[in-house]
């Protein structure tokens, strides 16, 4: 007679229970570069671990524009991908398809409420419901430098506001090196004139201006200070930045051939994925006259609604894996940005990601804390899209004036 022995039988029980309730997770993000592949690939180890079978679906194009596009395709088509790289309203435009699945019973028996700021955890619910999954904070209003670049220009520190900034580039420019390494995107662009308008009007300004798209503030001295601003620092660009991808424009900056980036912090996990050390190889700091103010930008999982079983509980796990310490740690350590779970252990970040958690907090009780636009966290998806439009549209035509930029945002952002 075949006999097992009781310890063969309890392995084949427990591979039979662990393929019964492995399943299949398909995951839609635009996470391409070196360091952003270096943060999904975790995400894919874990589930791996858990015995599910990771399928990668990674539509190339930094801020997501193509990602967003692709997946109207496959949600119109009824073939949703189980989980997608999506953020801020359109989580909410997700929602209101009725496509996204409700994660509640995952969400009350892990207390995800306990565990996130409440300012997070209701942009990742629709009516009550989770239907999101947070993974990070990235803190947009950054500039990051090339130190070598600095010392040769005889640039003494990074500048705190736009005079040191210019006197800087100035230099920068003199000692026959690009002063500020630009991508030629219409979402770099936007991310540089979100840093801009906080730097020159402060955090009340940028709110009621790029959050509550309030007219008058639209067509107001500062917005006007804030636009030439802005078009000043496009003289400091190099003129093969047309179409040129963020992360190569990162490379530039460490390759010792441009000064400064406007960049939000994941621009920090390519300085790292290329082995290069904060403080030494490169410097972080907050964007002229934005130190005490804070542009965030969560990325996060929505999750869609799926039929088969073993398909919604390798989703489930890979809801409750996102929202583990483990992965909050490791993914964000190398993506740049800071976990959104609360009280993790900021010990091994290293110091840029600590300055970020620490203002994080403290913007957050001077009501200097503010969605990112750029980024999909403050508007939504069709006014961020005329916006952004606007705005590049006045990056790349200097003969656009001031007063037709500001008239063009404004008509913009009545876009519903
Ligand atoms: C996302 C980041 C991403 C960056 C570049 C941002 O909008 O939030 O996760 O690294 O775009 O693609």
């Amino acid at each position: 007679m075949f006999k097992i022995s009781s310890l063969t039988a309890a392995v084949l029980l427990a591979t039979v229970a662990v393929s019964a309730r492995a399943g299949e997770v398909e995951v839609l993000h635009y996470l391409t570069s070196g360091g952003e592949a270096k943060s999904v690939v975790e995400l894919k180890k874990i589930m791996q671990a858990k015995g599910h079978t990771w399928k990668d679906f990674a539509v190339a194009g930094g801020g997501g524009d193509n990602a967003a596009t692709v997946l109207k395709s496959r949600v119109v088509s009824g073939n949703p991908p189980a989980a997608a790289q999506v953020k801020g309203p359109a989580i909410q435009e997700w929602a209101a398809e009725g496509v996204l699945a409700n994660l509640d019973k995952i969400a009350n028996a892990e207390k995800w409420d306990s565990l996130l700021p409440k300012a997070v955890a209701d942009v990742m619910k629709y009516k009550g419901n989770y239907v999101a999954v947070p993974v990070n904070v990235h803190r947009v209003n950054w500039v990051w430098a090339n130190p070598e670049v600095l010392k040769k220009a005889g640039v003494a520190g990074m500048p705190k506001n736009y005079d040191e900034f210019f006197v800087a580039a100035d230099k920068i420019k003199a000692a026959g090196l690009i002063a500020v390494a630009h991508g030629g995107q219409n979402w770099q662009d936007f991310t540089t004139f979100e840093s801009v308008v906080l730097g020159v009007g402060g955090a009340r300004f940028y709110n009621d201006a790029l959050v509550k798209l309030d007219a008058k503030s639209l067509n107001s001295d500062t917005m006007k200070k804030s636009l030439e601003t802005f078009r000043r620092i496009k003289g400091y660009t190099d003129a093969a930045s047309a179409g040129r991808d963020w992360n190569l424009t990162t490379a530039l900056v460490m390759q010792g051939k441009a000064g400064f980036q406007f960049m939000g912090d994941w621009a920090k996990g390519e300085f790292l994925a290329a082995g290069k050390v904060p403080g030494k190889d490169f410097l972080c700091a907050a964007a002229p006259g934005t130190a005490n103010a804070y542009t965030f930008n969560v990325d996060s999982f929505a999750m869609f609604k799926l039929k088969a079983a073993d398909a919604q509980k390798a989703q489930g796990d890979l809801a409750t894996a996102i929202m583990g310490t483990e992965f909050q740690e490791v993914f964000n350590l190398n993506k740049g940005s800071i976990p959104v779970r609360l009280n993790m252990k900021m010990d091994k970040f290293d110091d840029c990601a600590k300055t970020s958690a620490k203002d994080f907090v403290d913007t957050a009780k001077t009501g200097s804390l503010v969605p990112s636009i750029a980024h999909g966290m403050a508007v939504s998806p069709a006014a961020e899209g005329a916006i952004k439009d606007a705005v590049s549209q006045f990056w790349n035509n200097d003969k656009i004036s001031v007063a037709d930029a500001m008239k063009a945002i404004t008509s913009a952002a009545a876009t519903k």
